[in-house]
């Protein structure tokens, strides 16, 4: 009897190989399983003969028992992760184009001001100018005094400045490199200044960091037409427009002489100044910076005989200019590292 169970067990564990052998699916896989494991499953019933055995049978034949059971779950998980594995198969081969290219990772590059600000140096270099720096902690008597604004002049008051003591600042404007360069050459000099200043500003416009472009040019016989022919080249340059046109609005700056705000017209809505235009607010001009004849105050600080020479000096913002040829409507863009702006340049 109990030899009998036993090969009885073997023969079900054969006969159920062959069953899932051809079955495509997981229920029906299931199916089956039940029907030999299941409550009334035909390994399930065969075991209730077991209760006549004798002990020592019992548990030889309850051996082979475990070992059928055993052997038909592992069947069955066998063959539901032969299915599972040629599904994702036909999955690969139906949605993998193995001939597009691979993505590649991103590359990095020179951040947008940069590019503007050596763009715009070029420009200045095919009119012959020099680079010229200095340095961002300043004294007060390069960032003030030597252009003309004594310690109790008003004019002060037209840039917040950051103190560092009573007599050395955070320099408020590249203006100070003309009195470096001055009081180091003789003229003619012909340069320009690209650098980072500092000033208590913080708006969507003004940045407490922001970049300006100054230029000098001292000269025997340098006149306003002169500047306005250098700006205007620049301008046309930069935003790449032929017709761009500039103007000059009388202006006070204690270094120059006589001085003015350098507008250019509006490269949105090309100067035609409609309302609706958000940069120039419908005026057709937007102001780019401060310029004027080097007042001969300044030549005296620096040795130069204003009887000889005459010059112009200019000093732009440079992220005013980059806001203004790729419509960037808040300064803060440019310092905060965010890589979804910075990747459209
Ligand atoms: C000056 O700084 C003068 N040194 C310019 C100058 C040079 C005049 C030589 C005459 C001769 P102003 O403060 O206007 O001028 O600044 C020049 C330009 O810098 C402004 O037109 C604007 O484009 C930019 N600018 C000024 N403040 C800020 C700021 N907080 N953030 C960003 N750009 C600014």
């Amino acid at each position: 009897m109990a030899e009998d169970l036993v090969s009885q067990l073997g023969a079900l564990g054969e006969e159920f190989a062959r069953a899932i052998a051809p079955l495509g699916d997981e229920q029906s896989i299931r199916d089956v399983q039940a029907r030999y494991l299941g409550k009334k499953g035909k390994v399930t019933l065969l075991m209730r003969d077991m209760g006549g055995l004798d002990p020592d049978r019992r548990k030889a034949v309850g051996a082979e028992f475990n070992r059928i059971k055993n052997a038909i779950t592992d069947a069955v998980d066998a063959r539901l992760r032969e299915l599972e594995q040629a599904v994702h198969q036909r999955d690969l081969a139906r949605t993998v184009d193995v001939t597009l290219p691979g993505r590649s990772g991103w590359d990095g590059h020179v951040h947008i001001l940069s590019q503007v600000r050596a763009e715009q140096v070029a420009i200045f270099a095919e009119l012959g100018f020099d680079i010229a720096e200095g340095p961002q902690v300043e004294t007060d008597f390069h960032n003030f005094e030597a252009l003309a604004m004594p310690k109790d002049h008003p004019a002060r008051d037209m840039q917040d400045t950051f103190y560092v003591t009573d007599d050395i600042v955070l320099r408020t404007h590249t203006s100070p490199v003309q009195i470096r360069t001055m009081l180091a050459r003789k003229p003619p000099v012909r340069i320009v200044a690209p650098g980072v200043v500092y000033r208590r500003d913080d708006d969507p416009t003004h940045s407490p960091m922001f970049t300006q472009m100054e230029g000098l040019l001292v000269d025997r016989h340098v006149r306003f037409s002169d500047l306005k022919g250098v700006l205007l080249h620049y301008v046309r340059r930069f935003f790449g427009k032929a017709t761009l046109d500039v103007r000059f609005r009388p202006s006070y700056f204690p270094f120059v002489e006589p001085g003015a705000e350098v507008d250019m017209q509006c490269a949105f809505c090309s100067g035609g100044g409609t309302s609706s235009c958000r940069v120039c607010k419908g005026t057709g001009w937007v102001e780019i910076g401060g310029s004027g004849m080097v007042d001969p105050d300044v030549f005296a600080h620096v040795g130069y005989d204003s009887e000889l020479y005459t010059g112009f000096a200019f000093g732009m913002g440079v992220e005013r200019m980059a806001m203004l040829r790729h419509g960037v409507n808040d300064i803060k863009y440019y310092y905060t590292g965010d890589l979804r702006f910075l990747r459209q340049f």
